[in-house]
């Protein structure tokens, strides 16, 4: 590396990327060695999180470079144990750049909590009853979260829907919209279900059972959008169009067919799931929205869409509820959530999820690129070659010259990796 050219990120020492890091951002020593691992999370925090404590699980921190976000550089944390994402997230935000990068954008930070209600006499007229009531039963609960109210957020809206058909007959979902502003919103949602609930009942003279939020947050949504020229998409063998029409062959598999979306979409959360992670966000709740609003129509299919635009360029697009937030949870609790945010420089949760689809987008095209092309085996074995090189007993000066043999020969097996290291040590 000659005296000029500055390292790339991936290519420093993890003090190095530290220190860059000091450099770029306006990180604390603090926030530094909670990303660092050196601090973050105690066992004693811990014990208060959950039950049972008996101490930490730890994943490997990344950080996905390249990324411009509606015009904005952006750092991306991301907490993974699958190699080349973070590689990948990387390389297809690179491609990106010389379009702008991603443009994301999402509607209003609206939650769904349900209520449902039983053994109704008639259930359309309770309908009606809950309809023309409506705005007396939202002013019931305005002041039920008095800071909420205070930035804006609060009960927006009441839907009624008739199940008709269901192994118990029939019954009403009363629908609570609640605007949450940077919250996940879970606590908020759930304490307003409960709060009406008492009067949804005294009015319909009905039984609420259930009341609790809907993960198929498909009022909160976020959506990305990239373009990536022809000419950057061609690589070795590869010309651009043969890339680009491979990518979108590839996409069209996936509306087509679930067995395939399901795969496809699980790439997406790839990069999504890890940003959730790292900032301390609940990803079950944002993996079982993406999964029901994939299958909204009533086929599972894919989140994203790619085609060509006039001037040929391959074009993608993302759509998927994202529910997380940056304040409350362990958003606020754990440290390296915290540093995480930080890092990232947002400043509201629809930031946030702007950034987290279009990393998603991104990982989508790194797989269907990959795919449609050499293979997805090529890249992996590299990153794979080197957890094999450590399983194996490599010193950390050993582990690149180990995955490097692996891969030449073809053979990245752990008994072979330990008869190399032997032959070393004769
Ligand atoms: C692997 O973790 C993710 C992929 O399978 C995604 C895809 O097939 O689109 C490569």
């Amino acid at each position: 590396m000659s005296q000029d050219t500055p390292k790339k990120f991936y290519q420093m020492s993890i003090p190095e990327r530290l220190a860059h890091l000091e450099e770029q951002t306006d990180l604390s020593a603090e926030d530094l060695a909670a990303l660092a691992g050196e601090s973050g999370l105690s066992v004693s925090a811990a014990d208060h999180m959950i039950e049972n404590v008996v101490g930490l699980h730890s994943l490997p921190l990344g950080i996905a470079q390249n990324f411009i976000i509606n015009g904005r550089e952006v750092l991306v944390p991301m907490a993974i144990e699958e190699p080349s994402v973070v590689a990948s997230a990387s390389f297809m935000a690179k491609l990106a750049r010389p379009t702008g990068g991603f443009h994301a954008s999402t509607t209003a930070p609206e939650m769904i909590g349900q209520m449902q209600l039983l053994d109704l006499k008639d259930p359309a007229k309770a309908r009606d009853e809950i309809l023309f009531h409506k705005a007396d039963l939202l002013a019931e609960i305005a002041d039920l979260d008095p800071l909420l109210k205070s930035l804006g957020g609060g009960p927006r809206d009441l839907e009624v829907r008739l199940v008709g058909e269901s192994p118990i007959g029939s019954f009403l979902v009363v629908h609570l919209v609640y605007d949450v502003r940077d919250v996940m919103g879970a606590n908020a949602v759930n304490t307003a279900v409960e709060a009406l609930a008492p009067r949804i009942e005294a009015l319909t003279g009905g039984r609420v059972h259930l009341r609790i939020l809907s993960n198929l947050a498909d009022r909160r949504l976020a959506r990305a959008t990239v373009s990536i020229k022809l000419a950057d998409l061609a690589f070795e063998g590869f010309s651009g169009e043969r890339v680009r029409d491979g990518v979108i062959e590839a996409w069209a598999f996936a509306v087509a067919d679930p067995y395939r979306a399901a795969t496809h979409n699980k790439g997406i959360m790839n990069a999504v799931d890890p940003i959730v992670i790292a900032t301390g966000n609940d990803w079950r709740a944002v993996e079982a929205g993406a999964h029901a609003y994939a299958a909204r129509s009533g086929r599972y299919t894919s989140l994203t869409t790619w085609g060509k635009d006039e001037q040929g360029n391959l074009s993608g697009s993302i759509e998927m509820p994202m529910a997380v937030g940056i304040v409350g949870g362990a958003t606020r609790v754990h440290p390296t959530a915290k540093a995480c945010l930080k890092l990232m420089g947002v400043k509201s949760a629809a930031e946030l999820a702007e950034i987290i689809v279009s990393v998603g987008l991104a990982q989508n095209l790194a797989a269907l690129r990959a795919l449609s092309t050499e293979g997805i085996q090529k890249g992996h074995m590299a990153l794979h070659a080197r957890q094999v090189a450590i399983a194996a007993g490599a010193r950390e000066e050993q582990v690149e010259m180990l995955a490097r043999q692996l891969v030449s020969e073809k053979r990245i097996r752990i008994d072979r990796a330990q008869e190399i290291l032997r032959s070393w040590s004769e």
